[in-house]
């Protein structure tokens, strides 16, 4: 993109995956590496948009130009996006955020006991942050974006997320575990909250991106 049709803009971008901490030494993760966010940093950058990234456990570059927010769990994650999308005309949720915690955090490192089973891990639920986002929409016209990870039926549980969130688009890719995390490319369907459907070939995380921004761009105000 080398107009800047993002100028002006302020976007935040969320990025990475979430770690929810057992003890101090583990950890629920996930597989993102973050990379399609950051992805859509640097072009939201390039386009000429203020960009505030919200980078989980990420190992990547510091995208020259974004003002860069780091956090582990997704409590820390919602707290930063929550702040930064008061004045945010576009927020994009790109993490892959844990949708469960462990109960108890122990303070201690959990122990093997000699001739004991293990205890379950009991869980509860973490707050979705693309449906209260959605949901409350500190500025008037703030578009929100979301992305799917789905191995099937992508297109109807797609389409079934984006009305259950409440997003403007939702980016949808089948994921498996030989496709597009940690992977510089990416295939997707772009599903819009006014029923549009923007089919994206496999390509860079890039391209992806930049069609992200035109779908954006086509609808703020
Ligand atoms: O429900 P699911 O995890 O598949 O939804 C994915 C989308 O919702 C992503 O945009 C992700 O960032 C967001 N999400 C969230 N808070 C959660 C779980 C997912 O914002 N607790």
């Amino acid at each position: 993109g080398l107009v800047p049709d993002l100028a002006g803009r302020r976007i935040v971008i969320s990025a990475g995956g979430t770690r929810e901490p057992l003890d101090p030494v583990r950890y629920l993760g996930n597989r993102s590496t973050g990379l399609q966010g950051y992805a859509l940093a640097r072009t939201a950058v390039a386009r000429g948009a203020r960009v505030t990234l919200i980078a989980a456990n990420t190992a990547l570059p510091d995208p020259a130009g974004a003002d860069v927010v780091r956090v582990q769990t997704a409590v820390q994650l919602r707290e930063a996006v929550l702040k930064a999308a008061g004045e945010a005309d576009v927020v994009v949720m790109a993490a892959a955020v844990a949708d469960f915690r462990p109960a108890v955090y122990a303070t201690g490192k959990i122990k093997k006991r000699d001739g004991r089973e293990p205890d379950a891990v009991a869980l509860v639920r973490n707050p979705d942050i693309l449906a209260e986002v959605s949901a409350e929409r500190a500025r008037p016209g703030q578009l929100v974006v979301g992305f799917a990870a789905e191995t099937d039926d992508v297109l109807a549980n797609g389409r079934a997320k984006l009305a259950r969130k409440g997003c403007d688009l939702l980016v949808v890719n089948e994921v498996g575990e030989d496709k597009t995390f940690g992977s510089a490319q990416n295939e997707a369907v772009v599903l819009g909250a006014d029923g549009s459907e923007h089919p994206v070939p496999y390509g860079p995380k890039e391209a992806l991106a930049d069609t992200v921004w035109d779908l954006v761009t086509a609808r703020l105000d």
